[in-house]
């Protein structure tokens, strides 16, 4: 198989980021102290421990193992209430599109994300036919920027590194992408994305005749 794209879910499939920062913020409320949206954006891309530990950090508060280990099962609690209602009016903008283009291609596509609650995020949009392979929170051990993600995700999908496209709006994430040799594409803002090798806002930004010079580029 000759190319193979890569979609991380939360931030470029749906917008879950609101879900997340709601969660955080509840829990920094309850030991009070305040968390906002600009440093919400250090948490995209972050495994739920490491944000944990980030949060912590930023009300200066230390944890026993016992308290931390609550407060991530607390917040994921809080997060499931949150995504509990969320369907398919909650994709992002043009994703449908691009994924029924590359469908009707025959290319592979792959999930490639941090998260532990992908799979029901995917069957509540129902998107989940779309992915032949979906790599999670829960098949990795090295989180982003570490590649592993990528890298397991190429592999199930038969495609050699160099040959995969990477969708991502977490620098984590694109610098994963780096790091395993793929092209990477932020979606986003390019001020803050700048190591990736293309930005678009969003997918109505990206046309067919883009989509094509990818297909046709990493060969
Ligand atoms: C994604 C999000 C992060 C989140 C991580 C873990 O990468 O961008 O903000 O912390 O997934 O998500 P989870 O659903 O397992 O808590
Ligand atoms: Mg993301």
């Amino acid at each position: 198989r000759e190319v193979g794209f890569i979609f991380d879910l939360d931030g470029v499939i749906v917008d879950t980021a609101k879900y997340h920062f709601l969660a955080w913020r509840k829990l920094a409320n309850e030991l009070g102290f305040e968390f906002t949206k600009e440093q919400n954006e250090m948490f995209k891309g972050v495994s739920r421990r490491r944000c944990l530990e980030i949060l912590l950090d930023i009300g200066g508060v230390t944890a026993t193992t016992e308290q931390f280990n609550r407060w991530l099962i607390e917040k994921n609690e809080d997060y499931l209430s949150y995504i509990e209602k969320m369907d398919q009016s909650e994709i992002l903008p043009d994703v449908e599109r691009v994924l029924s283009y590359l469908r009707s291609k025959n290319i592979p596509i792959a999930l490639g994300s941090a998260s532990k609650n992908a799979i029901p995020i995917l069957e509540k949009v129902k998107l989940t036919d779309f992915f032949e392979v979906v790599v999670d929170g829960n098949h990795v051990t090295k989180a982003k920027p570490d590649p592993e993600v990528f890298m397991i995700a190429a592999k199930q999908i038969g495609v050699s590194a160099q040959n995969c496209v990477v969708f991502e709006d977490a620098i984590a994430g694109i610098e994963a992408a780096n790091k395993a040799k793929m092209v990477s594409i932020g979606i986003g803002d390019a001020q803050v994305l700048t190591s990736a090798d293309y930005v678009f806002k969003n997918f109505t930004e990206m046309d067919t005749s883009f989509l094509d010079k990818l297909i046709n580029q990493v060969d």
